[in-house]
């Protein structure tokens, strides 16, 4: 996860030769960021999208490909940062979008659309008994949260150290932890992502390290009678890519269900993706409460929570009080429309075979050429997603992938971009996906150019 460091944004350092052809194609994004950064801070409309030089200027997508205003056709396996897994404006999306788009833009009321949507959601996830809509991961993290301390009365949120919940202030505790901080401190120590939080919010914060069963059980043993719930990214996303091992999901589950904590999947990444159902689908257990978002809405913004039917009634107005929950844009016609559309298609017989097919020849492919050029990776996936660390360790967790090369995987990152290959989130400590849109001739070059980068890194060009 990135914190934008000012040496970034202000001091860009000299180009590397590896960033010269990026840098000699982009002429028209150049002069786009330098306009850009005069009215934007840092030059990008999220802190995640910049990277140094500068990041690139789309002007339209379509299928597997971005085309910058430079006239460049690059392959993205950033795909809208998760959503767009049938790829840009799929043609059926796009089609039922427009048709709603003419009956009216805001209700501001209830529609049968919602309910409908709803129902799409429950037969991919059946542990969601009822939901409620937002629009963005932001807010399908935060609700649930509020909703989990009044059904149970106590106050604490265990979160696992590196991942990500979105923007606000409870979820953006341990997202990254300055070395210092890392090495002094005991593991559940939380610390603010960035300026501007409030200290009292990090007292009401646990860390556990995911996919280290025995750190994570000691600490959510040791804090239960104070933790409402534990947020998990069932495939932990934030800080990269870390599949769960040695049935860490279900041992979640059944340790919070004994000591009466809910277990929240933040499945904003993970839904729809890893399976139609998730995570929870893929790995066979079920949450209290599921947070949806990204593929959601097939591009469009649309998130929303739901879980166990007693958990969800906290919602309902009662003698004793409620716990408050809305949103002006919640259940939008025409996001509602461009998920139903997606998920349509989501949901049909054969799609994540495909989907995984695809994802495994990009992800295993990237693997077996570095090796063959004795660049030590190590790819981290599951299906579309996955992450390519450059280093000789495996890296099951947040803080394994702390010490890997992050210049190499820039050396790589640039020279693709360079010839016209996104390869996702432009940071070293974030991830790629793959869509239904990419084709093999799309994975075979995606292949070829990072090939040409792990033999000048093969030499140390
Ligand atoms: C797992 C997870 N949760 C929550 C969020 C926040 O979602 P949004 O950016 O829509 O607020 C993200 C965004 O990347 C995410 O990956």
């Amino acid at each position: 996860m990135v914190l934008l460091r000012a040496s970034e944004v202000f001091n860009m350092p000299a180009i590397a030769s590896y960033e010269k052809e990026y840098v000699s194609r982009t002429r028209r994004s150049k002069a786009h960021f330098e306009r850009a950064n005069k009215v934007l801070p840092a030059g990008v409309e999220s802190n995640v999208r910049f990277f140094p030089p500068y990041p690139f200027c789309v002007k339209r997508a379509k299928g597997p490909y971005l085309y910058d205003i430079d006239g460049n056709k690059i392959i993205d396996y950033a795909l809208g940062y998760g959503p767009m897994i049938l790829g840009h404006d799929h043609p059926a999306v796009t089609r039922a979008v427009r048709a709603q788009v003419g009956n009216g833009m805001m209700f501001g009321a209830s529609s049968e659309l919602a309910v409908e949507y709803i129902d799409m959601v429950r037969k991919a996830m059946p542990s969601i008994e009822m939901f409620r809509f937002a629009n963005s991961g932001t807010e399908a993290t935060m609700h649930p949260m509020r909703v989990a301390r009044a059904f149970t009365g106590k106050e604490k949120i265990a979160k696992a150290e590196g991942a990500y919940h979105g923007g606000h202030d409870y979820a953006l505790q341990g997202v990254d932890i300055p070395g210092s901080e890392l090495r002094a401190k005991t593991r559940q120590h939380s610390v603010p992502f960035g300026k501007g939080i409030p200290k009292c919010i990090s007292d009401l914060m646990v860390m556990y390290p995911f996919n280290d069963w025995g750190a994570t059980e000691e600490v959510i043993t040791r804090n239960a009678d104070e933790l409402a719930a534990v947020i998990v990214e069932p495939v932990q996303a934030g800080g990269g890519c870390f599949v769960p091992r040695d049935d860490y999901l279900g041992r979640l589950r059944r340790l919070t269900a004994d000591l009466g904590i809910v277990l929240i999947f933040d499945e904003v990444l993970t839904g729809f993706r890893v399976a139609f159902g998730g995570a929870q689908e893929r790995y066979g257990v079920k949450p209290d409460i599921t947070c949806i978002a990204k593929i959601a809405g097939g591009g469009y913004q649309l998130a929303g929570f739901g879980g166990r039917r007693d958990i969800m009634q906290e919602i309902v107005p009662k003698s004793g009080g409620n716990v408050y929950h809305g949103g002006t844009y919640n259940a939008h016609p025409v996001s509602v429309t461009g998920g139903l559309a997606t998920l349509e298609i989501l949901s049909r017989p054969g799609t994540y075979r495909r989907i995984d097919m695809i994802g495994d020849s990009l992800f295993h492919g990237l693997r077996d050429a570095a090796k063959d050029r004795g660049v030590d990776v190590w790819v981290e996936s599951v299906g579309s997603l996955g992450q390519m660390y450059f280093t000789d360790k495996e890296v099951a967790t947040w803080r394994d992938s702390l010490d890997v090369d992050h210049e190499k995987w820039r050396h790589w990152f640039m020279h693709s971009l360079g010839r016209g290959v996104f390869f996702g989130v432009p940071h070293a400590d974030e991830h790629f996906f793959t869509s239904l849109a990419h084709s093999d001739t799309d994975i075979q070059r995606s292949i070829e150019i990072s090939d040409e980068a792990f033999k000048e890194i093969a030499r140390g060009r």
